[in-house]
């Protein structure tokens, strides 16, 4: 019998993705009759609008969208990110410089693949979405954290990011709107993040999937645009599923110099080759068209946005910044750790959220999966009543802690 391990160390060392299992154990338990309100998921309630579906319906339809189209992408959709990134962020970029993925994640694989040698360094600002670290790890990359607490509203500064920078950092992650915090980085701290980058050779790879979620007085600022100097040095990153509510089509795409996008493709087209024609024709359709969908998605989000912070903040031991973008508030619970609650004492966040699943029939998602235990991380993407009986749920029971 060999004595080799059955999976690869490179394999074994990923971890399942907390959100998407935390969102499977609460639709698990609502699936047995339980009234479980979920705030894990990253994803809009709502439909995707019906003009992008009859797009789908047309190109289902066609012949030529039933065989292998080119690996990085129908040329039409590229020339149509091109033209979308240049209405929304004022960034020039040829077709050639797009590649269409399976969804942003798949985008985030291959930009890491694609820029990362082992030993690479790689700054990420902590809290930080769940599939960074495997994607940098996968690659060979080393992640180096830059935490940024409640106190600053999670936003990372040049000095703080200076002094995580070794003669091994290549790439600095930029991701605002931040999941999970919410986060939003003004114009000017965009401009000194980007020149600092600049100044010190990095590569900045920037995540900008919730360029259109943005509330009050916030703006997007694309990092690619106002920093010139960065040069080529830049792939962006983006994709359909938050902005048109299309989590399930699976289109996202990676923007950055030829060779890099080339360099990329070339994986992808062993990878996977080109994502589903119809799915790709549908996202057509979403960049092409106007904005008034995310629009009105804006203004609910926005709205349950103010309820669920007003609500979270007269929990006592709970503190929660306002998010300023996205559809994620990121509470400190750290207070609420260790204290006595239902016969439990519950250690870490991670065993909180689960007191809260079990006793309250609520799905948060603890800190832990963003790399920062001691907060939760809840999703307002669900409506209003659910929102209000789910935090008033949770607010009745932590109420209890001594
Ligand atoms: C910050 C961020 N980037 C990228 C993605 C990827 O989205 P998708 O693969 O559904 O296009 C997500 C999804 O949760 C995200 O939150």
């Amino acid at each position: 019998m060999s004595t080799r391990p059955r999976i690869s160390a490179r394999i074994s060392a990923i971890s399942e993705s907390a959100t998407l299992a935390v969102d499977a154990k609460a639709k698990a338990m609502k699936a047995a009759g339980r009234p479980v309100i979920g705030f894990g998921a990253g994803e809009p309630d709502f439909p995707t609008p019906g003009y992008i579906v009859e797009a789908a319906i047309e190109a289902a339809r066609q012949p030529r969208f039933h065989k292998y189209t080119p690996a990085g992408g129908l040329p039409e959709l590229k020339q149509a990110v091109a033209d979308k990134t240049r209405r929304d962020s004022g960034y020039a970029v040829e077709p050639s410089q797009v590649l269409i993925t399976n969804g942003g994640k798949q985008a985030v694989y291959e930009a890491f693949a694609t820029l990362l040698d082992p030993g690479d360094e790689v700054l990420v600002v902590a809290p930080y979405w769940t599939t960074y670290p495997e994607a940098i790890k996968l690659a060979g990359g080393v992640q180096v954290d830059v935490v940024a607490d409640e106190s600053t509203g999670y936003l990372a500064s040049v000095e703080r990011l200076e002094a995580a920078r070794t003669e091994r950092t290549k790439v600095v992650l930029f991701v605002s709107p931040s999941n999970p915090t919410g986060a939003v980085y003004s114009r000017e701290d965009t401009l000194a993040i980007g020149r600092w980058a600049a100044e010190h050779g990095l590569w900045v790879v920037t995540d900008e999937i919730y360029e259109h979620l943005v509330y009050g007085d916030a703006e997007f600022t694309s990092i690619a645009t106002a920093v010139p100097e960065l040069g080529d040095r830049v792939v962006i990153l983006n994709g359909v599923a938050k902005t048109y509510a299309m989590t399930g089509w699976r289109v996202g795409w990676l923007i950055g110099p030829a060779d890099v996008v080339k360099a990329a493709t070339n994986l992808q087209s062993h990878a996977t080759s080109n994502v589903s024609n119809v799915a790709q024709m549908a996202a057509l359709a979403a960049v092409s068209g106007d904005l008034s969908a995310v629009g009105e998605m804006r203004t609910a989000f926005d709205r349950r946005r103010q309820t669920m912070v007003r609500m979270l903040n007269e929990i006592p031991g709970v503190f929660c910044p306002e998010p300023k973008g996205a559809f994620y508030a990121y509470p400190s619970v750290k207070e609420l750790i260790g204290k006595e609650l239902r016969g439990r004492r519950p250690q870490t966040s991670s065993e909180l959220a689960e007191l809260i699943l079990e006793q309250a029939e609520v799905a948060v998602v603890p800190g832990e999966a963003f790399g920062t235990p001691g907060y939760f991380r809840l999703s307002y993407a669900l409506g209003d009543d659910d929102l209000v009986e789910g935090v008033s749920r949770m607010a009745k029971l932590l109420a209890e802690a001594r």
